[in-house]
């Protein structure tokens, strides 16, 4: 069976704020189906990473093609257009709206504006809480609807910035296992504080130490190379 094709091709990425830089020369690369995990220690980068592919903040050098896009030469409506998904670590969704009209929303990006159902389905603890303000879901009810969210702009790419933060262990085990499902269909990038979860769920890990790739490889190896504890202690 042939590989996947790479949808990802991020080349020689550098990226800061203002005059301190904190990402230095990025390579990595995501196939058409499949996760890749972002590990390392807070404030190591990776929020910052996935705010220079989105466009959020425009890199200070390097290269970000997505699906025959060059990335870094668009905006981020652009690029949310052309396929990517984002669910950001913080304020990934609107509070004072209800739960319902942020699926809607989630749907706006795309010409069909696909029903909400494909996000009920995905995390059906959501349809008892259709008409909720969605700032007073609990944790991990505002994790799963920012997903669903996301996962309703139909993206070819979908990236995930800590999706368990904060998030009690049963619907840890939830999330995950609809994570594992999604990648059989698109592409996945996964910013996770939780190593065995994201190198379960992910083919291939990148390590970020101090804003450079320390180590990357296929999820299995780097589970077991004597270096990943290294760069992931505090
Ligand atoms: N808006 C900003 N202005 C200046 N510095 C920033 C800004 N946002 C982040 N930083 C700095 O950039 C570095 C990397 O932060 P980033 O948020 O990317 O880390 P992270 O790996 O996502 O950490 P965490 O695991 O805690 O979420 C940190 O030193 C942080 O203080
Ligand atoms: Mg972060």
């Amino acid at each position: 069976m042939s590989e996947p094709e790479t949808i990802l091709d991020v080349q020689g990425l550098d990226a800061g704020y203002g005059r301190s830089q904190v990402l230095f020369d990025i390579d990595l690369s995501a196939r058409k189906t499949g996760a890749i995990a972002i590990l390392g220690r807070n404030g190591a980068g990776k929020t910052t990473l996935l705010k220079a592919l989105i466009g959020e903040l425009k890199p200070m050098r390097g290269r970000i093609r997505f699906d025959g896009l060059e990335a870094q030469d668009v905006t981020t409506e652009r690029r949310v257009r052309h396929g990517m998904g984002y669910v950001p670590q913080e304020h990934a969704v609107f509070g004072k709206l209800t739960v319902q009209e942020n699926l809607t929303l989630g749907a706006v990006s795309r010409r069909e504006r696909p029903g909400i159902e494909m996000a009920l389905d995905f995390f059906p603890k959501l349809g008892q809480r259709l008409g909720q303000q969605a700032g007073t879901l609990s944790g991990g009810e505002r994790k799963m609807l920012a997903i669903g969210r996301a996962l309703l702009g139909r993206p070819k790419l979908l990236m995930l910035d800590e999706p368990t933060e904060g998030v009690w262990v049963g619907v840890i085990e939830e999330i995950a296992h609809r994570l594992t499902d999604l990648r059989r269909e698109i592409s996945m990038l996964l910013v996770e504080q939780h190593v065995e979860l994201a190198l379960g769920v992910a083919d291939y890990a990148y390590v970020v130490d101090r804003g450079h790739i320390a180590l990357a490889g296929p999820a299995d190896e780097v589970r077991d190379d004597a270096r990943l504890l290294r760069y992931l202690a505090p």
